[in-house]
């Protein structure tokens, strides 16, 4: 340790410094551990919070095949048995989706992202991972040197100092990591879906399977979050707050959209309104600074795509690094764009089927001629075994 000044100093390095502790970075961190390369985490949050933050749900079976070949499926996506039914209430006729039907059986697993986000911090911590929760203040000097600096301040006040030959950017959508790029660095293709929803918690047992609603009301969605809790997707008007919506009001709308006489059995825990929007960042990397998950884009959430996608890109970087190591740098340099490839795809999907679940219900947003679109669109998903193939492929990330 050197002081400068009366402000003490450590000066460390390794290989990857990975900045951010979400999905994201805790599956680059835990794969490049069973690689053997070094790693350090830098997390701005405390472990507790990190813990608690209660997201998207669902593991595509793409996704749970990579932990498992990974030799981490037990440990991160063990449990969760998902039957791959997916149920569309249109009008309040039932239609189920059979997700297995057309991918022999691969289903994805319904593990709620905080608990994923607790297994694989346990599962680094227990191998000897660097995860260094409360970091603040970090900065990257120059991501285009040979070997950038990354610099955060511990929970200690001891400023550290570390050099590394990789950084990952994994700090989400407000991090520091695409802040840190020159202007003009990159381009981004921001999209405003014109749509809000308003989220529900609630201490409520999960639907049989998940549920999508579709009506002349609105959207509504309704899935599990664990044996007693269950989240819920309320569309509505884009500038609507959560005190729009007293708890009865959410009650009475969800019965409405769900058709059930009583959606919501046990208290409101949670309720806030946000805008669904989506955005790509080209490319994804500069100089040696690699994005990777929410830094590099946004996904709307429907389809289930954010987290999956970032669960992809961590194993891309992995790989990239481990043959980085070896001198092998062809894996860094197609990084971004095999990322990208992936990225537009599912963000095709994901607007896809918003525009499809919620043209098809109110049309006071697309119109009467939208609104029939939208119909025969669902209409054909559940007819044609070709259409619902497809549609599965793509839930299960094999597309
Ligand atoms: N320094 C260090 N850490 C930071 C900083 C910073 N300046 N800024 C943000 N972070 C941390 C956040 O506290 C958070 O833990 O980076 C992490 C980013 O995590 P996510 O936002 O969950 O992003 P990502 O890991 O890419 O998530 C992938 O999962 O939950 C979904 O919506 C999420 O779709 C996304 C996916």
């Amino acid at each position: 340790m050197t002081g400068i000044g009366r402000e003490r100093m450590v000066r460390e390095s390794t290989t990857v410094v990975v900045i951010g502790g979400g999905p994201a970075g805790l599956t680059v961190a835990n794969l490049l551990l069973r690689l053997g390369i070094g790693c350090v985490v830098l997390e701005r949050q405390s472990r507790a919070r990190v813990e608690q933050r209660q997201r998207a749900g669902i593991v595509e079976h793409r996704a749970v095949r990579m932990f498992e070949e990974w030799g981490l499926g037990e440990r991160v996506v063990g449990g969760f048995p998902h039957d791959g039914l997916l149920e569309f209430r249109v009008d309040g006729e039932s239609r189920l989706l059979d997700e297995a039907d057309s991918t022999e059986g691969l289903t994805a697993r319904l593990c709620p992202q905080q608990i994923l986000v607790q297994r694989l911090i346990a599962a680094c911590l227990e191998d000897g991972g660097d995860l260094r929760f409360e970091a603040a203040d970090v900065a990257i000097d120059d991501p285009a040197a040979d070997r950038p600096v990354v610099s955060y301040r511990a929970a200690d006040g001891v400023r550290h100092e570390i050099s590394c030959e990789l950084v990952a950017g994994c700090d989400g959508d407000h991090g520091v990591s695409r802040a840190s790029l020159p202007d003009g660095a990159l381009t981004a293709y921001p999209f405003d879906h014109g749509i809000a929803w308003l989220t529900v918690l609630a201490d409520s047992p999960p639907p049989r399977h998940p549920l999508l609603g579709v009506s002349e009301h609105g959207f509504a969605a309704h899935f599990g979050r664990g044996p007693h809790s269950s989240r819920y997707y309320v569309q509505c008007p884009p500038g609507d707050s959560a005190d729009d919506w007293p708890d009865e009001r959410i009650r009475e709308q969800l019965a409405l959209r769900l058709s059930v006489a009583e959606p919501v059995a046990g208290p409101i825990t949670e309720k806030e309104v946000f805008q669904l929007r989506s955005v790509v960042h080209e490319p994804m990397h500069h100089g040696r600074l690699h994005l990777v998950g929410d830094a590099a884009h946004i996904i709307a959430p429907m389809g289930g795509k954010g987290m999956n996608l970032a669960l992809y890109e961590a194993e891309v970087f992995a790989r990239a690094v481990r043959d980085h190591v070896h001198g092998d740098d062809s894996g860094l340099r197609s990084y971004s764009e095999v990322c990208l490839q992936r990225a537009w795809n599912y963000q095709e999907f994901s607007r896809w089927m918003t525009e499809m679940v919620h043209d098809a219900g109110d049309d006071s947003l697309a119109g009467p001629f939208r609104r029939r679109l939208a119909r025969a669109r669902l209409d054909r998903l559940c007819s044609s075994r070709a259409a619902a193939g497809a549609f599965a492929e793509l839930m299960a990330g094999l597309a």
